[in-house]
């Protein structure tokens, strides 16, 4: 898929977003949300979790939400996966990218899923091979995040050299691509800067995806610290949607909206015309009313005369 764009950024709401959430949002809404958001230019979407019902409610859906995601043209379909149970579901339904999460903490990791981050790793490198093994999954991607890349609740300071030891071996592994996320937000710039410089050395030619949380209010400014540092992909949620419910203290994902705006005011094409992000928005306000929903440039409206980098469907 050859994409008009500088950087990519990757909406992860429909399922880090709403992994936290108590009421329960329907599969046609879920849908028309991703659907609406397509509409406004996005291509990645993490649209669900393979995990049990009785862990995470809110994605006993997942095959029906990813299997009806895979039919919408011209988007990229992501979903979480935290063993090789789930992974053999992402298998069946054919996404186009499997995630797999485990922690750099190992207490993090005992926490959310519950075995020791040594077997998360063995795991992975057994789901990898199953993908090698199967011609029909070619094309798929498979994905891993590090879980508290950044700092723990459980643990406090995650020292970034234990990061990128976790790093190397899931590389090693056949990752395709790595996700850091900083699970709760304890993430500040120079600390950013400099582990996705060294991540970004290692990896190569593979991606490494940058997954902040805005709980300390630093998410959009390790962003930019990110993105300096050489970093070209973005994970984010419309309205700050999100949270890890096995991370004590987790807030919400840095607001898709406003990391368009920023991205954009850069200069840097993402693809998303921002104003169009609003009725994607208006899907999760009025399925949510409950939840509080942030961001700030859709509420202020886009600077007078505010020229975006691009508009891609037109510039093509
Ligand atoms: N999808 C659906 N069912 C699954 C599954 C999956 N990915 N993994 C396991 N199961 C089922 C098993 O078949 C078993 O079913 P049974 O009771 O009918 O026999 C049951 O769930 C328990 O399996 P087990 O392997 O013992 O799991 P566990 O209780 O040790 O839990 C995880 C491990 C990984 C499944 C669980 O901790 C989890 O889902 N964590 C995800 C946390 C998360 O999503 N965090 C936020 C994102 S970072
Ligand atoms: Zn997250």
């Amino acid at each position: 898929m050859k994409r008009n764009v500088d950087v990519i950024v990757r909406e992860v709401g429909p399922r880090d977003g709403l992994q936290l959430v108590k009421a329960i949002v329907p599969t046609e809404t879920k849908l028309a949300w991703i659907k609406a958001e397509a509409e406004a230019g996005m291509v990645e979407f993490e649209v669900c979790s393979f995990v049990p019902p009785k862990v995470i409610p809110q994605f006993a859906d997942a095959r029906a939400v990813a299997g009806q995601a895979l039919e919408i043209p011209g988007i990229r379909v992501m979903a979480l996966t935290p063993n090789i149970k789930g992974a053999e579901i992402g298998f069946e339904v054919g996404v186009h990218a499997l995630n797999y999460v485990l922690s750099v903490s190992k207490t993090h990791n005992e926490a959310n899923v519950r075995r020791p981050r040594e077997q998360s790793i063995a795991d992975f490198v057994e789901i990898v091979k199953m993908r090698n093994a199967d011609p029909k999954l070619k094309d798929m991607t498979i994905g891993c995040g590090l879980a508290t890349a950044l700092g723990c609740t459980l643990e406090g300071d995650v020292p970034e050299d234990e990061t990128l030891r976790v790093l190397e071996q899931i590389l090693e592994a056949g990752a395709e691509e790595v996700m850091l996320p900083d699970t709760v937000g304890y993430a500040h710039p120079a600390q950013v800067r400099s582990l996705f410089k060294k991540a970004i050395a290692l990896a190569g030619d593979v991606p490494i995806v940058t997954h902040f949380h805005d709980t300390r209010g630093l998410g959009l400014a390790n962003a930019l610290a990110a993105l300096e540092a050489g970093a070209r992909h973005f994970d984010a949620s419309l309205a700050g949607l999100g949270g890890c419910p096995f991370a004590p203290g987790a807030t919400g994902n840095i607001v898709m909206e406003d990391l368009v705006f920023l991205l954009e005011s850069e200069g840097l094409k993402t693809g998303v015309d921002i104003e169009k992000l609003r009725a994607a928005r208006e899907i999760v306000e009025k399925a949510l009313p409950d939840e509080p929903m942030h961001g700030r440039i859709l509420k202020a409206g886009l600077p007078k005369g505010f020229t975006p980098a691009t508009n891609l469907m037109a510039a093509e």
